[in-house]
């Protein structure tokens, strides 16, 4: 069919870089006329979405695309081959057209998928209002974002950034201050901080000192001194290393996201609550990735029964645009005075605006409901379709952050899977496969995001048999 109609468009064929011309057509109407079994007129409508792909395809093409990243890009990240041109939902599109089911949601971002309506509507409506006015001045925005946080968390104020690793930042600056300001007459008041391993808090100075890969680290040393690395859930071992006036924070991920979704007890937790506490020093959760509805809870930690000092949050919160926030008691806050901090960009009207709407979206205990229900069914499918097979190790998580651990690189399986058009991530030494779909995915989408998994399986095999 595609033959055909492009034999009929030849301008069409030849101005573009298309590879799949069939999905560009699919979606238009075409009228042929044949006299004597010959085309003698043809006409074609274009809905306006087709003809701005098309468009877009004669100006770009994938590998022009990638070619340029490689060329015009510092080489930080080892990206996928495809370029992603458009979405909607849990449903992305890369640039020739072929569809993808997401259950990356851009690193567990956007939670309400791509595209969603309200998000779109706020954006504009914000964007034709006020989008930067500094944190000179105030703004409503602002405000109501951190009355919403507040009223809805252990919380009594806020602290705004515009990424995890900023909101992780300014933890570690609250805690030393903190620290200061509670011991007056201390020369030498608490400094330290005590991380786990397989964390992640990010990878700016004082994030990256706190993050247990070494290779994070490592080429960037001398980082923030005075951290030092625990057993996650060792007990034991975490007891001996909180000291009174030394340690002024732990820092600890309620459910480890790029550590391989890995979960804290209840009894983990409560132990550290009543260390920092008898210590004088500050808990700090991170929930960056696991926070925000993605466990079912609106945040992880409802799920254990224990209240940090300090909560920090980041990826869904304004769904998909960028900000950070740090949630702290009244006690950690008195001690933080006017130029202690800030940020040009952080708690700007558009991206509060945008992140209040998607936090009301997300605390809406029905929608949380929904979560909790959907990994449960997620979990559930994972293991009736791919725990029998001798690779797959453990499936775990909770709600919409889901680890399939392997006895051997989860590349091979992720690069399949992408091929046959589902987008998953990895984690842990690799070795994980991570689904942190956008929290709007539908029970058909995750049945079929198993299934796309189970029937890449075989690759792992292959893959050894290579090697
Ligand atoms: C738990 C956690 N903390 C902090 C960060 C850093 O966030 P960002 O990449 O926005 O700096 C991440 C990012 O993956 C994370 O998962």
């Amino acid at each position: 069919m595609s033959a055909i109609q492009l034999s009929l468009f030849p301008s069409i064929h030849h101005q573009c870089h298309i590879s799949r011309q069939s999905d560009l057509l699919r979606e238009r109407s075409l009228n042929v006329k044949i006299s004597n079994g010959r085309v003698t007129c043809a006409s074609v409508s274009l809905d306006t979405e087709s003809l701005k792909n098309l468009e877009k395809s004669a100006v770009h093409s994938s590998k022009k695309v990638i070619e340029g990243a490689a060329e015009f890009l510092v080489g930080t990240y080892a990206r996928a081959p495809i370029v992603l041109d458009h979405g909607k939902g849990c449903k992305l599109y890369d640039l020739d057209g072929k569809e993808y089911l997401d259950m990356t949601a851009g690193i567990a971002v956007n939670a309400l998928g791509h595209s969603d309506p309200d998000l779109v509507k706020a954006i504009e409506d914000q964007a034709n209002t006020l989008i930067h006015v500094s944190n000179i001045y105030h703004s409503i925005p602002q405000v109501e974002l951190a009355k919403r946080l507040v009223k809805g968390s252990f919380a009594d104020r806020v602290f705004f950034s515009n990424s995890g690793t900023e909101a992780n930042e300014a933890a570690i600056k609250f805690a030393r201050k903190f620290q200061r300001y509670s011991n007056p007459n201390e020369t030498e008041p608490a400094t330290e901080f005590v991380a786990f391993t397989n964390s992640f808090h990010g990878r700016t100075m004082g994030s990256v000192a706190l993050t247990s890969k070494v290779q994070y680290r490592s080429p960037f040393e001398p980082v923030m001194p005075g951290a030092t690395f625990v057993e996650y859930g060792n007990i034991q071992a975490t007891k001996e290393v909180i000291q009174k006036g030394k340690t002024a924070a732990v820092f600890v991920e309620p459910i480890q996201g790029e550590g391989g979704i890995l979960s804290a007890t209840k009894e983990f937790l409560q132990f550290l609550r009543s260390a920092c506490d008898d210590a004088g020093a500050l808990l700090v959760f991170d929930e960056v990735q696991c926070g925000l509805g993605r466990t079912g809870y609106l945040w992880a930690h409802e799920a254990f029964g224990v209240t940090p000092d300090i909560m920090t949050l980041a990826k869904p919160l304004a769904g998909g645009l960028p900000i950070g926030a740090v949630l702290v008691t009244e006690r950690v806050s008195s001690a933080i005075n006017y130029g202690d901090h800030g940020s040009t960009f952080a708690g700007g009207p558009l991206v509060c605006q945008v992140a209040s709407v998607t936090l009301d979206k997300i605390s809406n205990p029905d929608f949380l409901k929904s979560v909790q229900t959907k990994g449960n069914f997620l979990k559930q499918k994972l293991v009736e379709m791919l725990g029998r097979n001798p690779h797959v190790k453990e499936v775990r998580g909770m709600g919409l952050i889901i680890g399939i651990e392997l006895d051997v690189s989860a590349s091979p399986l992720v690069d399949a899977c992408r091929e046959s058009g589902l987008l998953v991530l990895t984690a842990g030494k690799g070795n994980v496969v991570r689904l942190v779909p956008p929290l709007i995915v539908t029970e058909q989408e995750l049945e079929l995001a198993a299934k796309i998994l189970a029937d890449c399986l075989p690759v792992l095999d292959e893959d050894s048999s290579k090697s």
